[in-house]
């Protein structure tokens, strides 16, 4: 089994399970991991998503390059459009997704991280995106996505290098929000996961759905989107309850509805 998935409700967690091989990513791993993906969009009881890398070395070292080195341009192509679709899949989710990054996260592996809503990390992190020393470009987002979170010129530094950068210059970058002793690092995810999980689940879907939609189709368009969305949240039982449970000083129940 390369990815496991284990609920625990209202939280999920992804987890690359191929540690003989630093979770390198194959084809086969992609398509569990996007399955899953979908299995849990689909999954109102869940809320978050924790997406992390079995054993204490890697979240994940990267696409597999035993896979990819024979590959015929078509089958390369095929391979990007698999792991882009992988991404988008977690910016499409309803839910936030938190990226856990206990080690190595390089080139496919750090394409995967800058696709979650949060990045955490361990001390022992280490980021890159390497690909221009094996003679290729990014394949999974990283050109589009490195850019959008760090400042770009950080982003082209690391994208014409392929330099790695360890948890407390990611921190310093903008990278991750927080660097964690490893053995803290899944337990902080799940209490920030824990923390999301607590608010209103429609408001949560709809505020990444606003930021997403904002971040891709410019201010105007996203403020449009944006109160369109505040006003849905007024056809729901959950905005009534939030803001009587406020001016009742209690603590909201809510149903998700
Ligand atoms: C296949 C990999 C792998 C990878 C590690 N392994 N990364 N196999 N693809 N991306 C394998 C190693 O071959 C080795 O197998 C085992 O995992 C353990 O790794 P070691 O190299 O022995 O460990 P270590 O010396 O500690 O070095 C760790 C490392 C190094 C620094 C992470 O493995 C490394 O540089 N890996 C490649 C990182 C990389 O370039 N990633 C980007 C790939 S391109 P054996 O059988 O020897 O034990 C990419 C493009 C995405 O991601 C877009 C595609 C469209």
């Amino acid at each position: 089994m390369s990815v496991r998935l284990e609920r625990e409700e209202p939280l999920a967690l992804l987890v690359l399970d191929r540690p003989e091989r630093l979770n390198a990513l194959d084809t086969g791993s992609l398509r569990t991991l996007l399955a899953a993906i979908r299995e849990l969009a689909a999954d109102e009881r869940i809320r978050v998503v924790i997406l992390t890398g079995a054993g204490d070395r890697a979240f994940a070292a990267g696409a597999d390059i035993g896979e990819m080195v024979e590959k015929s341009p078509a089958e390369a192509l095929a391979f990007a459009e698999l792991g882009q679709a992988v991404c988008r899949a977690i910016e499409e989710a309803p839910q936030p997704y938190i990226a856990a990054v206990n080690g190595y996260a390089l080139g496919g592996g750090c394409e995967l991280a800058l696709a979650c809503d949060i990045r955490l990390a361990s001390e022992r992190a280490v980021f890159a995106q390497p690909e221009v020393t094996l003679g290729i470009p990014p394949g999974w987002g990283g050109s589009q996505r490195l850019p959008r979170v760090v400042p770009p010129g950080i982003a082209g530094e690391l994208l014409y290098t392929g330099r790695r950068v360890g948890a407390q210059e990611a921190l310093r970058i903008g990278l991750v929000n927080a660097v964690y002793p490893a053995e803290e690092l899944l337990e902080r995810a799940r209490e920030l996961a824990r923390q999301i999980a607590a608010n209103g689940p429609i408001a949560v879907r709809l505020t990444k759905a606003a930021v997403r939609f904002g971040l891709e189709h410019g201010l105007e368009a996203g403020l449009a989107y944006e109160r369109q969305l505040f006003a849905h949240a007024f056809t729901t039982g959950d905005q009534r309850e939030g803001m009587r449970a406020f001016l009742e000083k209690r603590r909201p129940t809510f149903l998700g509805r």
